[in-house]
């Protein structure tokens, strides 16, 4: 541990690391825990997404920074981590939202190379996360919160072979480290939404409209059920959550 670490033991305010956190579920989970009492840390790549998340952030009261990154550059995803914590001297959750899809989803027209993509965004992404984060989860009994799909929890026939495939694995990732990291008081939580009213839905190859967009989950929907997780006890481990708009 090092001495920002110590330094942060004392530090009553709990620290959250959110990745996808300029826009849609990732800023609205960065808005709640702010307004619930915690520290915010933002990352995705575009810069002045984060900057506006981290004001409003700062307007309900956190500590906010900005953390400009790919998801799939590991080194900067390890700068970053040294960031969080040289600056609130603890890391006590991670919520991970960053996520990509593409129109071209299916066998018959999806291009590889856009495959690895999303693969490097929606599992690798993650898990460079969670790996450069470990130490600090350990000391902290900290709970991760990783944003899944539905179609991550069961077939969602239109929501695409890379994208459900990396969403699938999710899972995996959720249940390796609980398996393993459970005896070091880290909690992880597979939370697979329904469709939710973002910017995410311009990535389909038929865009919803409006009154499609109207019954779905709205990012705030996500954001309340992120924020049990983070605030439930360090005994209490949420291992999957399933949450669905009602209409279809
Ligand atoms: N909308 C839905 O119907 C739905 C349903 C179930 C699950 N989800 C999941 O919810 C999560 C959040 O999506 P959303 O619906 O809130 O849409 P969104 O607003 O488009 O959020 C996606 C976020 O991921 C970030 N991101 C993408 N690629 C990245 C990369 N390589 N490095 C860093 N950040 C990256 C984006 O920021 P930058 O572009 O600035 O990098 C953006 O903030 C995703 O994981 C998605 O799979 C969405």
């Amino acid at each position: 541990m090092d001495t920002a670490s110590r330094s942060g033991a004392a530090r009553a305010r709990k620290v959250v690391w959110v990745t996808g956190g300029g826009s849609g579920t990732g800023r609205a989970v960065a808005l709640a825990a702010a307004a619930a009492g915690w520290d915010v840390a933002v990352s995705g790549r575009r810069a002045a997404a984060l900057e506006e998340t981290a004001a409003a952030a700062a307007e309900r009261g956190a500590a906010a920074m900005a953390l400009p990154l790919d998801v799939q550059d590991g080194s900067a995803v390890a700068a970053a981590r040294t960031a969080v914590v040289e600056r609130f001297g603890r890391l006590d959750a991670l919520v991970l939202a960053a996520g990509l899809n593409t129109p071209r989803r299916r066998w018959d027209d999806q291009e590889m190379a856009v495959f690895r993509d999303v693969v490097a965004t929606n599992l690798t992404g993650p898990a460079s996360v969670v790996d450069a984060a470990l130490p600090d989860l350990r000391a902290s009994g900290g709970v991760v919160v990783v944003i899944s799909s539905y179609s991550g929890w069961t077939l969602s026939p239109g929501a695409g072979v890379a994208y459900s495939a990396t969403k699938t694995a999710l899972g995996s990732l959720v249940r390796t480290l609980n398996d393993q990291e459970g005896r070091h008081g880290v909690r992880a939580c597979h939370l697979c939404p329904g469709d939710i009213a973002t910017d995410f839905l311009d990535q389909r190859p038929e865009v919803p409209d409006a009154a499609a967009r109207a019954s779905m989950l709205t990012a705030d929907d996500v954001a309340r059920t992120v924020q049990f997780v983070l605030d439930s006890p360090p005994h209490v481990r949420v291992d999957e959550l399933v949450v669905s708009p009602v209409r279809r």
